[in-house]
C-alpha cells in the first residue's frame, strides 16, 4: 500500500522538534548538530533572534496580497538585490526550480522578441542540478533527473562539465539563446568552475552574443565568502536564479536580471500567485541586510577557512575513509572514499548532520553563523564517524 506521503524522499528515522543557530533537537530530545542547513538554506542557522522577529512582526501585520496590488516589502528587496548585484530588475518566486522555469523563459522570450525566434537552446553540463520541474530537469539533463518523465522540454543541450572547445563549438551553431551553469556544483558533488573557465564562458558567450545564466541557487546568498560565488570571477551573468539562503528558512526565491535580458518580460509575459508575498520579502530583506553586510562576509571567510583546514587534518588522517576536500567558502564537499552514504550513517550515529551529493561526495553546508567551537565539536563527530567506519572495513 503507497504510505499516506508520497514516498519520493529515502527519509531518516529522525524528526526535528525545534532548533536554535547550528543545533536541532528531535522529538526524542537528542541534540544534533547541523551541517546541512536543510540543504544551505538556514543561512543564518535555526530560529535567528532577527528573522524571528521580522517574521512574527509582519505575520501580524499583512501575509498575502496579490500582485495586483504595490507590494513594499517585495520592492524594498528588489532595490536591495538591485543595488548589491549586477542586476537591473528582479522576479520573486517560492522556490529554485521556479526561478529556473523564468530563467528559461526569459531567455527564450529575449531572442522571440528580438527577432530570432528559432535561437531557443540552452546549454547545460553534466551533473547539474536546477530543479525538479520539467524545465529544471531538461537543463539539467542527468539519467537520475529525466528516467520515465518524458517527453521532455525540448531545446536543451548538455556539455561534461569544463568542455570549453564543446561549448565554443555548439555556440558557433547560432541556435543557442542561453548557457545556463552553477557557478559551484552543489547536488553534482561540490564542484567548484575555475574562476577563468567561468570568465572563458563569458567571453564565450559574449561572441556568440548568448546569454548567460548562473544558478546561484545553492551557492549564493554568502555561501561562498561572497555575497554570490560568480564574484570571486570578476564576471558577471545576464541572468541570475537565486533561492534557499535569501530565505533563511523561508520558502523565496528570485531571478535577477539585465534590464536587456529582461526586455521580452512586460506586463502579462510571467507571474506568481505567492511568489513575493509581503511575508516572504520582509524575511529576505533582513536576511540580506545582515548577508551582505561586508563584516558578515569576512567572517564566513574567516569560519571557512577554519572548518577547511580541519577537514584537511581529517583527511589526512583517514584515507580509507576521506580522499580529498573541496568547494569555496562554507560550501565544503568531502570526496569520500568509502561510501559517502556509509559515512553519513556514522555521521548520524555521531549525531552530526551532512548531506550526501554526487561523485560519492558528503557536502558540509553550514549555517553561516556557526560558532567556532561548533566547528571544532563537528570536526570531532566526523572523526568519530571516520573511526566508526574504518572499525566497519576491518
Ligand atoms: C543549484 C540549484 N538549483 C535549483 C535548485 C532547486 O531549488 P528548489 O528545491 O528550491 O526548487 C536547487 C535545489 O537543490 C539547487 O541546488
Amino acid at each position: 500500500m503507497i504510505p499516506s506521503l508520497l514516498p519520493t524522499y529515502n527519509r531518516v528515522d529522525l524528526a526535528f522538534e525545534h532548533g536554535q543557530g547550528s543545533w536541532l533537537v528531535t522529538d526524542r530530545g537528542e541534540r544534533y548538530l547541523d551541517l546541512g542547513a536543510g540543504i544551505a538554506v538556514n543561512a543564518l542557522g535555526h530560529t535567528h533572534p532577527a528573522l524571528v522577529d521580522v517574521l512574527t512582526r509582519q505575520a501580524q501585520k499583512l501575509w498575502h496580497v496579490s500582485n495586483l496590488y504595490t507590494i513594499p516589502e517585495q520592492q524594498k528587496l528588489a532595490d536591495m538585490l538591485v543595488d548589491l548585484t549586477f542586476a537591473d530588475t528582479a522576479f520573486f518566486t517560492n522556490s529554485g526550480t521556479e526561478a529556473c522555469e523564468l530563467a528559461v523563459k526569459m531567455a527564450r522570450k529575449y531572442w522571440h522578441d528580438k527577432g530570432q525566434p528559432n535561437r531557443t537552446r540552452i546549454i547545460g553540463f553534466d551533473g547539474s542540478f536546477h530543479g525538479r520541474s520539467s524545465a529544471g530537469i531538461a537543463a539539467a539533463g542527468g539519467e537520475k533527473l529525466t528516467k520515465g518523465f518524458g517527453p521532455l522540454l525540448p531545446g536543451f543541450t548538455h556539455l561534461p562539465f569544463g568542455d570549453l572547445d564543446g561549448l565554443t563549438n555548439a555556440l558557433s551553431e547560432g541556435d543557442v539563446a542561453a548557457v545556463i551553469i552553477e557557478p559551484v556544483q552543489g547536488e553534482g558533488g561540490i564542484r567548484p568552475v575555475p574562476d577563468d573557465e567561468l570568465k572563458a564562458i563569458r567571453a564565450a558567450c559574449d561572441q556568440a552574443g548568448a546569454l548567460l545564466i548562473f544558478d546561484e541557487v545553492q551557492c549564493g546568498m554568502g555561501r561562498t565568502g561572497k555575497l554570490f560565488a560568480h564574484e570571486y570571477s570578476g564576471v558577471t551573468p545576464d541572468i541570475m536564479m537565486v533561492a534557499k539562503g535569501i530565505g533563511g528558512g523561508f520558502p523565496l526565491g528570485a531571478v535577477l536580471a539585465t534590464e536587456d535580458a529582461a526586455s521580452g518580460m512586460v506586463a502579462g509575459t510571467h507571474g506568481s500567485t505567492y511568489g513575493g508575498n509581503p511575508l516572504a520579502c520582509a524575511i529576505g530583506a533582513r536576511v540580506v541586510e545582515i548577508v551582505s553586510d561586508p563584516a558578515f562576509l569576512d567572517t564566513v571567510s574567516r569560519k571557512a577557512g577554519r572548518l577547511r583546514q580541519k577537514l584537511e587534518g581529517l583527511v589526512a588522517a583517514h584515507p580509507d575513509v576521506f580522499e580529498a576536500v573541496r568547494g569555496s567558502g562554507l560550501m565544503l564537499g568531502l570526496k569520500c572514499k568509502a561510501l559517502n552514504t556509509d559515512v553519513l550513517a556514522k555521521c548520524y550515529d555521531a549525531r552530526l548532520l551532512c548531506v550526501p551529493a554526487g561523485d560519492n561526495v558528503l557536502r558540509i553546508l553550514p549555517a553561516l553563523t556557526i560558532e567556532d567551537e561548533d566547528i571544532s565539536e563537528a570536526v570531532t563527530r566526523l572523526e568519530t564517524a571516520a573511526k566508526a567506519v574504518e572499525g566497519q572495513s576491518k
